[in-house]
């Protein structure tokens, strides 16, 4: 297949849509499906080839797929980084990435204001393979250097954190967590970067090591499919890939193809949803049923100097489409509200082109004690909005009806 030479300062919405491959020749415009679990072989020289180590023999859909691998190159170009690899879901991805750096006896160093699910498997989980979680202050990231000890391996994070949208200040961890590690001591960063997505953040523009993001949400965008991405240097991605094919959470060649068929759309999306979620953020912050509005693009924000540095300084130039409101009267007041609106969707993702509500303390920050929602900043009159591409108008009638 020609191809043309691909220049790496292309913008992001061309490499989305372009891929590597500026193809000099007639063939498919598409992404051909290789729906297949396994590949012929010509004859068994290549299963010789294979045996010996050849990465070009295809063997296997667990171990590689050419519909699969065009959507990691896509990503990696995408993310600015040297690669990435698919999972069948954001919980693969980030499961397998952590495992493949911490064994036995090491410890992570987290933020406390994680997705759930994380916060669960770092809870629950880890622990059964005597791997510990510590917490740090995510506004006081030098706090890192009080937390770490010899067996520190990772300090993993989110930023803007999920639900209550908090701000850490990523090249602040990078610097504290280099501080904490040694010449023999190698500690990690590893960020997930799903709430803001590649548009509006570039976390290894900051030093991050290994960027982790469900493609359920911005990447996918339409609410149809499951998908996460690990991505770093070459190094590690391989080490991941050896998770990958032992926990076996890979990406289906089906749902590959769906993730390329959203990428060619991303930018207009997640652009469109930034000035949606803006406007919509600036106009219930003047509501007077709500009592507070969190969104890392208003000035109201306790860290809207960070985010405007590392959010907005990034390609998209704005603040996310996730936007999280406390109501008076609390979780029964929050219920009432989503069961009125009529144009936003009650459903629990986010990140897709249809307005979805949820209540955290139902939905991401289930099965965890008062203690636990404290620490994580959550309410029970909270209502996590995942901001889409309607008509603003539509958007803000909508909320005006049912907080009325
Ligand atoms: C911030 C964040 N990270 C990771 C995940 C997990 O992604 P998935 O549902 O694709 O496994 C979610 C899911 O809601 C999320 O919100």
């Amino acid at each position: 297949m020609k191809k043309t030479p691909f220049p790496r300062q292309l913008s992001l919405a061309t490499k989305a849509i372009h891929g590597s491959k500026l193809y000099a020749y007639k063939g498919p415009v598409s992404l051909p499906i290789y729906q297949t679990s396994t590949y012929r072989f010509d004859d068994s020289n290549d299963a010789m080839r294979y045996s010996h180590g050849d990465p070009d023999v295809l063997v296997y859909t667990r171990y590689h797929n050419p519909t699969t691998s065009e959507v990691e190159e896509r990503l990696a170009l995408m993310m600015n980084a040297e690669k990435a690899l698919l999972f069948g879901s954001g919980m693969a991805a980030i499961s397998s990435a952590v495992l493949s750096v911490v064994k036995a006896g090491d410890e992570i160093i987290s933020t406390p204001g994680l997705y759930g699910g994380t916060y669960r498997f770092f809870r629950d989980i880890l622990p059964r393979y005597d791997i510990h979680v510590k917490y740090m202050d995510p506004l006081r990231p030098e706090s890192i250097l009080d937390l770490a000890s010899p067996r520190t391996k990772l300090v993993y994070f989110e930023t803007p954190t999920n639900p209550t949208l908090g701000i850490v200040d990523i090249a602040a961890v990078v610097a504290a967590t280099e501080r904490a590690a040694t010449r023999r001591q190698r500690i990690l960063t590893m960020i997930d970067n799903t709430f803001a997505s590649t548009l509006n953040q570039n976390p290894f523009a900051y030093g991050v090591d290994v960027i982790v993001e469900s493609c359920t949400k911005y990447l996918g965008g339409h609410s149809d499919l499951l998908a996460g991405v690990v991505a770093g240097n070459r190094t590690f991605i391989s080490g991941v890939h050896t998770q990958l094919k032992y926990y076996g959470g890979i990406a289906d060649p089906f749902m590959s193809y769906l993730l390329y068929r959203s990428l060619k759309t991303f930018e207009l999306r997640v652009q469109r949803q930034n000035e949606n979620a803006m406007a919509l953020a600036k106009f219930l912050e003047k509501h007077a049923k709500v009592s507070r509005v969190l969104y890392p693009g208003l000035r109201s924000h306790p860290q809207h100097t960070i985010a405007k540095r590392q959010m907005a300084g990034a390609v998209g130039n704005g603040y996310g489409g996730m936007v999280t409101i406390e109501v008076n009267g609390g979780v029964k007041a929050a219920v009432k509200v989503c069961d009125k609106l009529k144009v936003a969707i009650n459903a629990m993702s986010l990140g897709g082109v249809e307005t979805l509500v949820s209540i955290p303390v139902y939905s991401s920050h289930v099965n965890m004690t008062d203690d636990e929602l404290d620490r994580h900043g959550v309410t029970p009159g909270m209502i996590r909005i995942s901001v889409g591409v309607e008509g603003i108008d539509d958007l803000k009638n909508d909320f005006a009806q049912a907080l009325r």
